[in-house]
């Protein structure tokens, strides 16, 4: 059975034409004019794109002595009509410490759910010979990225020896390494001294995480991959300090790659001072919204290349979860969520305003997530052979964002009231239409897959000049070291 998305123009990372798809079955089978297939697919009037892919999501993640209240249905179905099909999502290790019994658990609570395709990062919160050994089963069984925290001290921090013997390894296996970088210590410090001034609203939260604790954090994990001589994705990008030391590393030829959201993008740190405790709370996150000139430097950034691609870390907490911080802002859940809105919020704030290209929104928002994954051309892109991802993105529809008829099950919307300029009036998963713009699609879960993504080539491969180093072996930490609230 073939389907025909007909009369768009079709915008891609490169370039930007009029002409059918055809499709049969989940892939992409021919592009050109005046296609025929057993079903019609109206794409007049509209663009035809590489479906979203967010490289950065927690769906029912354990953090903070609760749990991300976003599902994995009702996050990849809201995902899906914004025109998303396909998250990334984090995988955290348990109690036991195992990267593989995570990656079951995820598997567990992932495959009946998902509505469109996932893919996992998977995190490494110590180091030991059992992390060095699992993490060639976990690139086998398809994830070649593994996850870094510089913050969450005492809970989710590693401390530069084991992030320099995971790079090591990472760069053996021909994995990238991820980073979540803010100074973990110095926002202990400061969490504890502004709580102790009586600062202990979620402006604190602002205050106790500024941007020199990110640029630090950035530069620091930079020179760690340039030690470890491995290529390293800085998740969250936030602030000019941190986008400054990814620019630095680039023009000296390292692969750095980074990546903002689309809440930085387009929310500031006001939210923080809000009169009303919910909403200044339903904001927090790390790293916090930045002011207005942090913001222009990452839009400048996604313009010049120096970042690559927009995500939107959802980690989305109810109101009542976030309540667990009313008696300080440290014990308040992290996360907001977004991935609903993503393409719409950057269409608006990006496209519309003649700060990126569509080609170049294709490119943030899908073909170079894809590229640095390593799943491109399976996904990201509109070609022949390719799976058949795609969104009919209608710039005529006008809609205001409203939790009031969002997709997600979240009691709020971090964007509400936003007026955003256009709308998915299609997805399609692997061929399938998942999502139809006002004809009351319903969430299918189970229909999504695992997608397997291959270590990069050893021809990439960065060989360690630390070879003593990449050999198992254990760091052990003090773990009564555990400041409440994490
Ligand atoms: O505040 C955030 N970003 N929550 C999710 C966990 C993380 O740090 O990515
Ligand atoms: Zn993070
Ligand atoms: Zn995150």
């Amino acid at each position: 059975m073939s389907k025909v998305i007909k009369g768009g123009t079709i915008v891609a990372a490169d370039r930007t034409y009029e002409a059918d798809i055809r499709l049969e079955g989940e892939k992409i089978a021919e592009i050109g004019p005046n296609l025929k297939g057993d079903e019609t697919i109206d794409a007049s009037g509209a663009y035809v794109i590489p479906g979203g892919i967010d490289p950065h999501t927690h769906m029912e993640m354990p953090f903070m002595g609760t749990r991300a209240a976003e599902t994995f249905e009702s996050g990849t179905f809201a995902a899906a009509s914004g025109g998303t099909t396909m998250l990334v999502d984090f995988v955290l290790p348990g109690e036991d410490g195992s990267l593989l019994s995570a990656m079951d658990d995820w598997d567990k609570r992932s495959a009946p759910q998902i509505c469109t395709d996932i893919s996992y990062h998977v995190a490494v919160t110590g180091w030991s010979e059992q992390i060095f050994d699992e993490m060639a089963e976990v690139v086998k069984r398809g994830v070649n990225t593994f996850k870094h925290f510089m913050a969450y001290k005492g809970a989710l921090m590693v401390e530069d020896d084991e992030m320099f013997a995971s790079f090591s390894r990472c760069g053996a296996l021909g994995a990238l390494p991820l980073v979540h970088a803010e100074n973990g210590d110095i926002i202990a410090e400061l969490q504890q001294k502004y709580m102790a001034a009586g600062t202990i609203g979620p402006e604190g939260h602002a205050y106790s995480r500024p941007p020199e604790v990110e640029g630090e954090a950035t530069n620091r994990a930079i020179m760690i991959a340039d030690a470890a001589n491995v290529p390293v994705y800085i998740v969250h990008v936030s602030c000019e300090q941190a986008h400054e030391a990814i620019r630095r590393a680039r023009q000296k030829g390292m692969r750095v790659y980074g990546e903002p959201l689309i809440q930085h993008l387009t929310l500031d740190e006001s939210e923080y001072f809000n009169k009303d405790w919910d909403h200044a709370a339903r904001r927090v996150m790390s790293p916090p919204f930045r002011s207005k000139d942090h913001q222009d430097g990452l839009w400048a950034g996604l313009q010049a290349g120096s970042l690559q691609v927009v995500a939107t870390d959802h980690c989305a907490f109810t109101t009542e979860q976030k309540r667990m911080g009313l008696k300080g802002f440290p014990l308040i859940p992290n996360g907001t969520g977004g991935l609903e809105d993503r393409l719409a919020m950057l269409w608006t704030h990006g496209v519309e305003t003649g700060r990126l290209t569509p080609n170049e929104f294709v490119a943030v928002t899908s073909t170079n997530v894809a590229r640095i994954l390593n799943i491109y051309p399976e996904k990201g892109a509109l070609i022949p052979g390719a799976d058949a991802d795609i969104c009919v993105w209608d710039p005529k529809i006008e809609k205001t964002i409203s939790a009031t008829n969002q997709k997600s099950i979240i009691d709020y919307n971090v964007f509400e009231g936003q007026k955003v300029t256009a709308q998915a009036r299609y997805t399609l998963s692997r061929g399938e239409v998942i999502w139809a713009y006002g004809q009351n699609s319903e969430a299918r879960p189970g229909r999504g897959k695992f997608v397997r993504r291959k270590p990069f080539p050893a021809v990439n491969r960065a060989l360690s000049k630390w070879k003593e180093l990449t050999a198992p072996r254990t760091i052990h930490r003090d773990p009564t070291n555990i400041p409440s609230g994490v």
